[in-house]
């Protein structure tokens, strides 16, 4: 293997007063679950697209063309298990982001190999001669060596052809060489392709005028030892035109912030050719929880938004995590910005909007509430705002005593996540359960808003404007429904989120 409307309910008894069932222990009583159909097994995500059936990975060949956003994924069309010989590219799309359509996959093994991980590219000047519009997905063929190659979609991404000349890219004989990532380089009018190195490290830089002829111009490579006994994987390049700054996201693996895979980002200056990181303190980390993964952005996203969808888990443990009918997430789609905070630049990411199209109506609440979403709650959000005077402690919990902690200590202005032994299922991995993940809030506020999506098996935490962001699985008994701030509360308001699966 690679290392590769709701109504708030706040009603019912304390849950010290339950009887606290351990979480693999068999209960009499199971939770009412909203639809036999909709929620075949339990811990399927409510408002985080994954396939019904079968294992997935990372997102791939992200782009967006009139009105219909696309997702492929690596997935195993097979089966539950990790086949990396057998991966192919999964497909769902949605109008909104929000509300995913499984589709057929699209690209499946062939003499060279798997289809590993790639991008897409909308080609609105028919610049590569497949015609006004037409989708060029680059993806890694991966058999003996690691080959780039192409596939055309000329009917939107429903289908791909793979083109007859591949692979597109020369073939440097390295034997990892995989996952590219192409996007315009606006200055010199012409695209820039990173293909990641895995274990031979780095990122090799590539451009060409028409999508299909490539030139070499580089490596990008870190020399720090988190980058250097790590495999690279799945890099992205990203300009913000108002801060005049490119951003280089790298996915590492093993070796990761928390534990496994993380991705890592660098600010800096690019000039067509070699990328430049800043002076500054790296790495640095996109998400500082243990599954946000292989992130990459849309291509053609409207109004340049850069809007990027991980992977939610980590190699570490991803093919051991509990039995359900399918294996792989994905995270809330992020809308990335790059903010000046305190002495640095700062990639943050926050949801985007569109997740409001699932919610309710914010309701004000004071310290504790329970029931959230009363019985059938699908997913819910939380916005808190925190006085940064003192330390305080949000604990998610349910009725049969599994919790999730995120402690803000204010003295050294850094926040704790528990990911341990208490949130529900853990011990599938000794490496899965990590009781302390903790990350600097960024600049020199008095207060922070705290923004938690919590889904029946993950929780994600975007803070300080999504300069500090946690992304952790969790495999509760049911959802957690109850939350209990401890601390100086300014504010505090809680949303249901509905189902995406109607
Ligand atoms: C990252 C990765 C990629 C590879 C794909 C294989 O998670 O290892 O480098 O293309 O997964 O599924």
């Amino acid at each position: 293997m690679l290392f590769a409307t709701g109504l708030l309910a706040c009603a019912g008894p304390k849950p010290e007063d339950e009887p606290v069932v351990p979480p693999h222990e068999d209960t009499t009583h199971v939770e009412p679950e909203v639809s036999p159909t909709t929620r075949p097994d339990l811990y399927r995500p409510q408002i985080h697209y994954t396939p019904l059936h079968n294992w997935s990975n990372d997102p791939n060949g992200l782009f967006y063309k009139d009105g219909v956003w696309h997702l492929y994924y690596q997935f195993n069309p097979n089966g539950i298990e990790c086949d990396f010989g057998g991966m192919s590219w999964g497909h769902a799309s949605s109008s909104d982001l929000m509300h995913w359509q499984e589709k057929s996959p699209v690209l499946y093994p062939d003499h060279m190999g798997a289809m590993y991980s790639g991008c897409s590219v909308v080609d609105h000047d028919n610049v590569a001669g497949f015609g006004h519009g037409a989708v060029l997905a680059y993806y890694t063929a991966s058999g003996e060596k690691q080959l780039i190659c192409l596939a055309i979609s000329t009917d939107g991404g429903e289908t791909f052809r793979k083109h007859d000349h591949n692979p597109i890219v020369p073939s440097t004989g390295l034997s990892n060489f995989r996952d590219p990532k192409v996007v315009y380089d606006a200055k010199r009018g012409r695209w820039t392709m990173l293909v990641s190195r895995g274990w031979d490290l780095g990122a090799e830089i590539w451009h060409s005028y028409n999508l299909m002829q490539w030139d070499f111009d580089g490596i990008f490579r870190v020399d720090i030892e988190r980058c250097n006994m790590s495999q690279w994987e799945c890099c992205d390049l990203l300009y913000f035109e108002q801060a005049d700054k490119w951003v280089a996201i790298v996915s590492i693996n093993p070796n990761g912030y928390i534990t496994g895979s993380s991705t890592m980002y660098f600010v800096g200056q690019f000039d067509g050719v070699t990328f430049t990181p800043d002076n500054d303190d790296y790495p640095r980390w996109l998400d500082y929880g243990a599954d946000c993964y292989a992130g990459v952005t849309f291509d053609n996203a409207p109004d340049n938004r850069k809007i990027l969808i991980a992977w939610m888990n980590n190699w570490d443990y991803a093919p051991a995590c509990p039995p359900s009918a399918w294996k792989g997430a994905y995270t809330i789609p992020r809308e990335l910005s790059l903010r000046y905070i305190g002495a640095h630049w700062v990639l943050c990411s926050e949801p985007v909007k569109e997740l409001t199209k699932l919610a309710g109506e914010w309701s004000e609440v004071t310290d504790e509430i329970e029931n959230i979403g009363g019985d059938y709650a699908d997913a819910w959000e939380a916005q808190i705002t925190l006085s940064l005077t003192e330390d305080a402690t949000i604990t998610l919990y349910n009725k049969y005593g599994n919790e999730y902690t995120i402690t803000v200590n204010a003295t050294q202005r850094r926040i704790y996540c528990n990911r341990g032994g208490k949130t529900g299922e853990f011990n599938f991995s000794t490496l899965f359960a990590v009781p302390s993940m903790s990350a600097p809030i960024e600049g020199d506020e008095q207060s922070i808003v705290l923004d938690i999506i919590v889904d029946q098996s993950s929780v994600e935490l975007f803070a300080g404007e999504g300069s500090t962001c946690f992304t952790n699985n969790v495999y509760p008994r049911t959802i957690y429904r109850n939350m209990r701030v401890d601390g100086v509360v300014k504010e505090m308001k809680v949303r249901t989120l509905e189902t995406i699966w109607k």
